[in-house]
């Protein structure tokens, strides 16, 4: 028997078999989880605590995600930008997903999880760094979740990385500037080979994006939800995919162009299919 998920049962079992048959489940979701600092504060605890309850629905949201046959999960987990914060916090967070990794590898390889990494990997503490290609090289064969690890992450980041590269293969006239396609593009960012996210969820009820996956994000359907990320567990995770079924995504066409009230295969559906992926 394949390797996967343990599959749901009881009452979430129904939960997830309803929301297969009222819809399509996202391929790929993105998630900005934010929060943790206010979940903290809220209950007069240090902001660490709110960091190792967001592992928790961490832990949830991977495993629910795995049982749904999401193919890709994308988790903002350190920006850039959060490297200005107190040195003790950003100390403690890298001491906390140091942890994760090591707790959490053989378990993401038993539910036939890939783990991938997106992000400046090489400006993580060199213990991170040797821990998570560990958790990647472990898990490289397995088929089912992708989960990708945004870390030291930032859309800008990801963005000008890809500029350079791709300025460097015109410097060695291995492509010329005419060549230059938004597929062109997207190859040279660090998602190459991860089709676009089809859901953002922002926890916290901020509308921002925050500098995450600025180029990705283009025709991604976004859901925020004013739950800070540690009460974040898959009921709400159901309640996101839900909102997500109630949408049309038009990719900048018509309603009529999509035939979707006819339910038809037609013309745009697969021009949507060629660009999207199968
Ligand atoms: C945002 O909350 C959260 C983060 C900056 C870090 C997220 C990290 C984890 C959940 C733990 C490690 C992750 C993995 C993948 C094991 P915030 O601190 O910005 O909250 P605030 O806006 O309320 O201050």
């Amino acid at each position: 028997m394949a390797k996967g998920p343990q599959q749901a049962t009881g009452q979430d079992g129904k939960l997830q078999e309803k929301l297969r048959s009222s819809g399509e489940i996202p391929r790929h979701i993105a998630i900005i989880m934010d929060g943790n600092g206010r979940w903290a504060q809220k209950r007069g605890l240090p902001r660490i605590s709110g960091h190792s309850e967001g592992v928790e629905s961490v832990r949830d949201i991977v495993e629910a995600c795995g049982q749904l046959d999401v193919d890709f999960l994308t988790l903002y987990a350190f920006s850039t930008e959060n490297w200005k914060r107190p040195k003790d916090e950003v100390s403690l967070l890298m001491r906390l997903l140091l942890k994760a990794l090591r707790d959490e590898t053989d378990r993401l390889y038993k539910n036939n999880v890939r783990l991938r990494a997106i992000g400046d990997i090489a400006a993580l503490p060199q213990e991170v760094q040797n821990e998570l290609l560990d958790g990647i090289q472990k898990t490289k064969d397995n088929t089912g979740l992708t989960l990708v690890l945004a870390l030291s992450y930032s859309g800008r980041w990801d963005i000008t990385g890809a500029v350079r590269k791709i300025a460097g293969e015109i410097e060695a006239k291995r492509l010329t500037a005419a060549e230059i396609t938004d597929t062109t593009v997207s190859s040279f960012l660090s998602t190459d080979g991860i089709p676009d996210p089809d859901l953002l969820v922002r926890t916290s009820g901020e509308f921002r994006i925050s500098n995450f996956l600025l180029w990705q994000l283009a025709y991604s359907e976004i859901h925020i939800t004013p739950k800070f990320w540690p009460d974040f567990r898959r009921p709400e995770l159901y309640a996101a995919i839900e909102d997500y079924q109630q949408r049309e995504r038009r990719f900048g066409m018509v309603s009529e162009q999509l035939g979707k009230k006819h339910g038809g295969d037609n013309y745009f559906h697969r021009l949507i299919k060629s660009v999207t992926g199968p």
